[in-house]
C-alpha cells in the first residue's frame, strides 16, 4: 500500500545511507523495500514507536538490509528471482525432508557431504542439519545455546564447510534447512559476557533484573519448560550480581526484543545465514519471543508482529527463504505463526504440526482414530501460501499439546488421559510394548512428556528382545503406518534420521555427564551405519521399513495431489479405528487419493457405499498405489488390514 509517511521517511533514510550503499545493482534490492517499506514501517513503529531514536534504528535496520544484500551471492540472488516467480515452489509435494545430526550421523560437515547419497536414496531432498553453531561443549542444550551466532562449531567444521554443503545440495536438488536460534543465546555469547562485565548496553539485549521484585511477578503467570533440569524461569548471576531470565536451561539467556537493536542482530544473523546458502531458516522456540508480565509469556501478539518484521525484512534482501516456525503450542496457536489475518502467510511459511505428531500418538496409544479423527477435523484452517512441517519424531520429546476440548469430545478425561498417554509410552501400562521415558514431569501440574525413538515407542525393542515375531511385524507396521499419514497429509514430511531404520532408544548419553541429565538424548544417538547397511538384505527389519519407506516416497512425489494447496477432506467412516481423508487435485477433482489407515491391530472393514455421500464408491478396480495391486473387496466391504495404510487411487 501507498503511504505517504512511510514513503517520505524511506526517502530521508535513503539519503542518509552510507555512500558505498548508494550502487545501481541494488535495483531489485530498493523495488522489494519499496514494496514492504510501508509494512515495516509500520510493524516497526507499532513496537518502538515510543523510542526518541526510533528513526536511529529504522536507519541502521535499512542499512543492515542494504548491507546483507550486497553480500548476496549471485547465484542466490538468481534463486530469489526464481522463487518470486515460481511462489508456490514449496508446496510441490516433490519434497521431502530429514532431520539430523551431522555429527552424530556423520562425524562432521564434510562427513556429511558424503552420507548424501544414502539420503538420495531414501528420496530425501531436504535436509534439516541440526544446530552447528559455536555453544559451550558442556552446556549447549544439543547446539541451540549458542557462543556465537556466525561460527560453525570447530567440532563440525567451518562455515567454509557449510558453504560447500550448501552448493553440493544445491548441485543435487536438494534444499538446506538451518536454524537460527532467535529467543536465546548461550551465558558465554559475547553479549552475556558483556553484560556481566557491566556493560549498560547488553544488559539491554536481556531480562536483568538487580532483585526478585519483579521476577516473582513475571513467575506468578509463566509457565516451567525445564521443570526438572532447570525449574522457574530467572537465574541468578553470581558475576553480575543479578538475576537473568532464563526460560529454558540456566545457561541459555532470553534476549530481549524490547530494544530494538536485538531485533535487527537477530535480522541481520538471519540474513547472514540465508547468505550462506540455506534455504529455509528454523526458527527455534518462536512462541516464547515477546515476554510480558502477567502473561504466560507465550504466543503475546508482539511474538506476531516481530516475526512479520523479520519475514519482510527477510523479503527484502533474501526473498527466496523460507522460514520454519518451531512453535510447539495448542493447536489453535500453531497456525497464528503463518499470520494472522491475510491471505498468504507473511510470519512462518512453514510450521512444525506439533497438533498432528501428538494426535498420531494417541492414535497409537489408543489404538483408535477418535481423538485423531476429530483432533484432524478441528486442525485450524491455513493461509495461502503456507503449509505444514509433518513429522512424526523429532529430537526433542513428544508433548501431549491436544486441545482439551477434542480429548473430552472423544470421551476422556484431560488429565487422565494423558496420564495414560505417559504410562503408556513409558511402558508402566499393562501389556505396553513401549519403551520411552518420562520428561520434564512436574509435580506441581502433573504435566508429563515423553522421550524415546520412535522404534521403541511403538514396540520393536520390546519385541526384538522378545524375538515375537508377530509383535516385531506390528511395530514395523506402525512405523509404515504413521510415515504413511505424514507422507499423504499434505504439507512437507520431516522424517528423523534414524527412523527408516529402525533405530532403537540408546543409552550412550547417560556416559556423558553433560548429557545424562537430559532424556531426549535417548533418541539422539550415533546413527549406527552397520545397521544401515543391513537395508540392503531381504528380509532385515531395516530392509523391510527402509523399503517401504523409500516407495512411498517415491509415490509421494509421482502423485500430485499430494502437493499441500489446502486439497484435503477429512470423511467420516463409522470405524472408531481408521483415519479417512481423500487428497483431490484442485484443477482437476476427478485426479484424487483417498487415504484409510487402520491403527487397531485388528483388520477393519468398510462397506462399499460408506463414502458414496462424499462422491466415493469403494470399487474392485481402485489401485492400491503401493501395492499396485486392486483392493480386495468382499460381502459388499473392503477389508483394511491390521495397522495398515490404503493410498487408493480411482
Ligand atoms: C524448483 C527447484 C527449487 C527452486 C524452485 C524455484 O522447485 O527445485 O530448488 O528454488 O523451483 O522455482
Ligand atoms: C527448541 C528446541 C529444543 C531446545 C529449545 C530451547 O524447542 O527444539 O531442543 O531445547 O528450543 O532452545
Amino acid at each position: 500500500m501507498y503511504e505517504q509517511a512511510s514513503h517520505s521517511l524511506l526517502n530521508e533514510i535513503l539519503v542518509q545511507l552510507k555512500p558505498e550503499i548508494g550502487n545501481l545493482r541494488l535495483r531489485h534490492f530498493y523495488t522489494r523495500l519499496g514494496a514492504n517499506f510501508y509494512a515495516i514501517h509500520s510493524l516497526f513503529r507499532l513496537i518502538y514507536g515510543e523510542r526518541a531514536d526510533f528513526k536511529e534504528q529504522m536507519v541502521s535496520l535499512v542499512e543492515t538490509l542494504a548491507l546483507r544484500y550486497m553480500e548476496r551471492a549471485p547465484h542466490l540472488r538468481k534463486s530469489d528471482l526464481a522463487r518470486e516467480k515460481n511462489y508456490n515452489w514449496f508446496l510441490s509435494q516433490k519434497w521431502v525432508g530429514m532431520a539430523l545430526y551431522c555429527d552424530r550421523f556423520a562425524d562432521d560437515l564434510k562427513g556429511l557431504r558424503e552420507k548424501l547419497p544414502y539420503l538420495q536414496e531414501l528420496g530425501i531432498n531436504l535436509v534439516h542439519v541440526m544446530p552447528i553453531l559455536d555453544c559451550p561443549p558442556e552446556h549447549s542444550d544439543g547446539g541451540y545455546a549458542v557462543r556465537d551466532f556466525c561460527k560453525v562449531d570447530a567440532r563440525f567444521g567451518s562455515n567454509e564447510d557449510i558453504e560447500a554443503l550448501a552448493s553440493t545440495l544445491k548441485r543435487r536438488d536438494m534444499l538446506l534447512v538451518l536454524d537460527v536460534v532467535v529467543n536465546h543465546t548461550s551465558n558465554e555469547h559475547e553479549w552475556a559476557q558483556r553484560a556481566r562485565q557491566g556493560e549498560k548496553k547488553y544488559q539491554d539485549y536481556y531480562y536483568i533484573f538487580d532483585n526478585r521484585e519483579i521476577p516473582n511477578i513475571y513467575e506468578e503467570s509463566m509457565p516451567e519448560i525445564f521443570p526438572n533440569n532447570a525449574p522457574g524461569n530467572f537465574t541468578w548471576d553470581e558475576e553480575m550480581g543479578k538475576w537473568v531470565m532464563t526460560v529454558f536451561n540456566n545457561y541459555q539467556w532470553d534476549l530481549n526484543y524490547h530494544n530494538p537493536a536485538v531485533l535487527i542482530e537477530m535480522i541481520d544473523i538471519i540474513l547472514f545465514w540465508a547468505n550462506k546458502g540455506a534455504d529455509i531458516l528454523r526458527l527455534d522456540a518462536v512462541a516464547f519471543l515477546w515476554k510480558k508480565m502477567g502473561s504466560q509469556c507465550q504466543n503475546e501478539r508482539e511474538a506476531h508482529l516481530i516475526l512479520q518484521l523479520m519475514k519482510d525484512c527477510c523479503q527484502v534482501t533474501a526473498p527466496g527463504v523460507l522460514f520454519i516456525a518451531e512453535a510447539i503450542v495448542a493447536p489453535g496457536e500453531i497456525a497464528k505463526y503463518f499470520g494472522e489475518d491475510a491471505i498468504n502467510a507473511k510470519e512462518c511459511e512453514i510450521a512444525y504440526n506439533a497438533a498432528l505428531m501428538a494426535l498420531l500418538w494417541d492414535a497409537v496409544a489408543t489404538k483408535n482414530t477418535n481423538l485423531l479423527s476429530r483432533g484432524v477435523k478441528n486442525l485450524p484452517v491455513k493461509l495461502e501460501r503456507a503449509t505444514w512441517l509433518n513429522y512424526v519424531r523429532c529430537h526433542d520429546d513428544i508433548g501431549l499439546g491436544f486441545d482439551d476440548n477434542d480429548v473430552r469430545l472423544a470421551s476422556y478425561d484431560p488429565v487422565l488421559h494423558r496420564r495414560f498417554l505417559v504410562d503408556y509410552f513409558t511402558g508402566k501400562f499393562p501389556d505396553s510394548p513401549a519403551r520411552g521415558l518420562p520428561f520434564g514431569e512436574n509435580l506441581k501440574t502433573g504435566d508429563a512428556r515423553i522421550s524415546g525413538s520412535l522404534a521403541s515407542l511403538v514396540g520393536l525393542e520390546s519385541a526384538l528382545e522378545s524375538g515375537d515375531a508377530a509383535a516385531i511385524d506390528n511395530a514395523i507396521k506402525t512405523i509404515l503406518l504413521l510415515h504413511s499419514i505424514i507422507l499423504s497429509f499434505g504439507g512437507i514430511p520431516l522424517l528423523y534420521y534414524g527412523d527408516a531404520i529402525g533405530m532403537l532408544n540408546s543409552l550412550e548419553y547417560l556416559a556423558d555427564p553433560a548429557k545424562r541429565e537430559d532424556n531426549r538424548w535417548l533418541h539422539r544417538s550415533h546413527f549406527d551405519w552397520s545397521k544401515a547397511s543391513k537395508r540392503h538384505q531381504t528380509g532385515t527389519v531395516e530392509n523391510r521399513i527402509f523399503c517401504a519407506l523409500k516407495k512411498m516416497i517415491a509415490l509421494r512425489k509421482e502423485t500430485p495431489v499430494f502437493a499441500d494447496f489446502d486439497n484435503r477432506q477429512l470423511l467420516p467412516v463409522d470405524n472408531a479405528n481408521l483415519l479417512v481423508f481423500s487428497r483431490t487435485d484442485a484443477q482437476n477433482s476427478r485426479s484424487r487419493v483417498l487415504v484409510i489407515a487402520n491403527f487397531n491391530p485388528e483388520a477393519q472393514t468398510v462397506p462399499v457405499d460408506t463414502l458414496q455421500p462424499f462422491g466415493f464408491f469403494l470399487k474392485e478396480s481402485m489401485k492400491n498405489l503401493c501395492s499396485g495391486t486392486s483392493i480386495p473387496m468382499e460381502n459388499n466391504a473392503i477389508t483394511i488390514p491390521p495397522l495398515s495404510f490404503y493410498w487408493l487411487a480411482d
